[in-house]
């Protein structure tokens, strides 16, 4: 007889059930060696010291692998992770747990426009990995990044590893029609892609946006914000 987790059917997802996030989880974590590499890369884009205490927004969290590796990365960092599915939440309070008071779980939908703020903000960083192609639609996933831009610091990025409908070009336009300086994808595969975006300025003359946009491994320095260079190397 073929065993459950044999007969376990990916699409479509429901996020919302205990038992098939459960069986979700112990299949996406046989992945591990795949992903984890490509997130350390992802989060070595930004820009901020490993020893400041960055304000950091996990998109679509799920069970926390994504801020797992945030915390590598910058163990001082707090960190609010936002999904719509309490058992995803659930799992990842269970697995972070003893990072304490560096985390909070906030329960919403990105497709309520009230998510941004059930989330509170601003951040230095919000990251993502395989959620927003959820949202179904490029409309609901380019307002996510609207959205996303909002909640931002001035000189803030947004990482994205992710699958992208319709093509990553489209969505580095509309991540720089969001607002954000520059955007751009530092890897891709068939199905996957990682996209940087930032950083965020308050209202750049032209000239100084130019500069910025010559050069994304220098953001600006922004008063009360603890954005510094180097990246966020583990
Ligand atoms: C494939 S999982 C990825 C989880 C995590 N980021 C990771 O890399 O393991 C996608 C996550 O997006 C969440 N999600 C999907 N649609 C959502 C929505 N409309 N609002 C909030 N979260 C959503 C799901 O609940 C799920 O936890």
């Amino acid at each position: 007889m073929p065993s459950r987790r044999a007969n376990f059917r990916i699409f479509p997802h429901d996020w919302h059930s205990t038992a098939y996030v459960s069986e979700w989880i112990a299949r996406d974590v046989t992945r591990d060696d795949e992903r984890r590499p490509e997130i350390q890369r992802m989060l070595a884009a930004a820009p901020f010291a490993r020893d400041l205490p960055i304000y950091v927004l996990d998109v679509g969290a799920g069970y926390g692998v994504v801020t797992e590796e945030v915390f590598k990365a910058a163990p001082k960092a707090h960190v609010v992770l936002q999904d719509y599915s309490q058992t995803m939440l659930d799992r990842a309070r269970e697995r972070l747990r003893r990072r304490g008071k560096h985390l909070r779980t906030v329960l919403c939908d990105l497709t309520d426009p009230s998510w941004t703020k059930k989330v509170g903000g601003p951040f230095d960083l919000a990251v993502s990995a395989i959620a927003l192609h959820n949202l179904g639609d490029r409309t609901k996933i380019f307002s996510c990044y609207r959205a996303i831009y909002s909640l931002l610091k001035p000189g803030g990025y947004f990482l994205d590893y992710d699958r992208f409908p319709g093509g990553v070009a489209r969505h580095l336009a509309a991540l720089r029609d969001a607002g954000f300086t520059r955007a751009e994808c530092i890897s891709e595969n068939p199905s996957i892609a990682v996209l940087v975006a930032g950083p965020k300025t308050a209202d750049p003359l032209p000239a100084a946006k130019a500069k910025l946009t010559a050069r994304v491994d220098s953001p600006p320095a922004h008063r009360n914000s603890p954005i510094r260079k180097p990246s966020l190397r583990s």
